[in-house]
């Protein structure tokens, strides 16, 4: 990891565990930052460097090497009184897709990625992936590359066709949920004390999205990533359900391969899909952060690229 990570990273991890710590954060509180942890700073006198304003607000000067950090990830922590965020992830290539025909997917997006995306599961309750995903890439979704805890994994497999002999369903190194579909029956030789159930309703013959939330929050889990694959984040998109998302763009042709993003078409441009983005280089690759919430118009956000690492 290079310096910029080694600096910005304490601190966006001190956040995190104020956030976890489940206290309500009062807006207009001010916090200094000892080099572990956030300590409150009662007036400027104390070199705040963070500000609590429903959510949290970078008071650290431009010039500051750790700020584009602070920009990328501040907006990803979500502390009491905020609603709890739903984030999204893909690495796609120039064509769209996020693996081959066959699921290779290992790996789109470069090394610079991948640290990021283990950094969006260090700062995340939990990370939803299909089965699609356990099915292909057989996947740990750890944080075995950053310092910060495991996310508990949640897994969607409505129909219970994944085995167990998966990695998530028994290596042990985080906690597991299994989702199912409501009345699909638990056959004993997929019962296992390293994985949790959950069964959630169905509507059209897809789980009920919200419902889940519904469930995971009711778990404390208030700050989710869906990592994955293209169907599931699609599922989340179409659904109106995605916070945020953070789609990386490797600069290479994949030609024919599992999409990335498919949700039904508008018939016009101006009807598409449209969100504000800021843009990160991340390596040789490009991160498109956006804020599916903005009612700003993408234009008028100047699309400065600023590297991240
Ligand atoms: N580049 C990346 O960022 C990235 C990330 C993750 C994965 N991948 C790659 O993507 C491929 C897998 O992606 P994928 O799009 O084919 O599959 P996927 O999204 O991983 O899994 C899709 C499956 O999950 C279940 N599922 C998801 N949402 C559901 C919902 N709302 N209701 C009911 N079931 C739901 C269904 O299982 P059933 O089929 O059992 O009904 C569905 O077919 C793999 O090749 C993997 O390597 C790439």
């Amino acid at each position: 990891m290079t310096n910029l990570y080694e600096q910005a990273w304490p601190l966006i991890r001190a956040v995190a565990a104020a956030n976890r710590a489940g206290d309500q954060i009062e807006n207009g509180a001010l916090f200094a930052f000892d080099g572990e942890k956030l300590t409150p700073a009662a007036t400027r006198a104390a070199r705040p460097i963070l500000r609590y304003d429903q959510g949290w607000r970078s008071l650290l000067d431009a010039s500051d090497e750790r700020q584009v950090c602070l920009d990328m990830y501040l907006p990803l922590l979500a502390a009491r009184p905020a609603p709890p965020l739903v984030l999204a992830q893909l690495g796609q290539s120039l064509d769209g897709f996020i693996a081959t025909a066959s699921g290779h997917s290992h790996f789109v997006t470069g090394p610079t990625s991948i640290v990021h995306l283990h950094c969006l599961r260090a700062l995340s309750d939990c990370v939803i992936v299909g089965a699609g995903t356990v099915a292909a890439d057989n996947p740990r979704l750890t944080t075995r590359l950053v310092d910060g805890p495991n996310p508990v994994r949640v897994v969607l497999d409505p129909k219970l066709r994944l085995p167990l002999t998966r990695g998530v369903f028994r290596d042990g190194e985080a906690p597991t949920l299994r989702v199912r579909a409501r009345g699909v029956p638990l056959p004993s030789e997929l019962e296992s004390a390293n994985v949790q159930e959950l069964e959630v309703a169905t509507l059209g013959g897809q789980l009920d999205l919200p419902a889940l939330l519904g469930e995971l929050r009711s778990r404390g889990l208030r700050t989710i990533l869906v990592e994955g694959g293209g169907v599931t984040v699609s599922a989340f998109l179409a659904a109106g359900l995605i916070d945020r998302m953070h789609i990386v763009v490797a600069p290479f042709v994949i030609g024919e391969g599992r999409p990335g993003l498919r949700i039904p078409s508008a018939a016009q441009l101006q009807d598409c899909v449209r969100p504000p983005p800021r843009v990160y280089a991340l390596g040789g690759d490009i991160l498109f952060d956006c804020d599916m919430r903005s009612h700003s118009a993408a234009e008028s956000v100047a699309p400065i690229i600023r590297r991240v690492l």
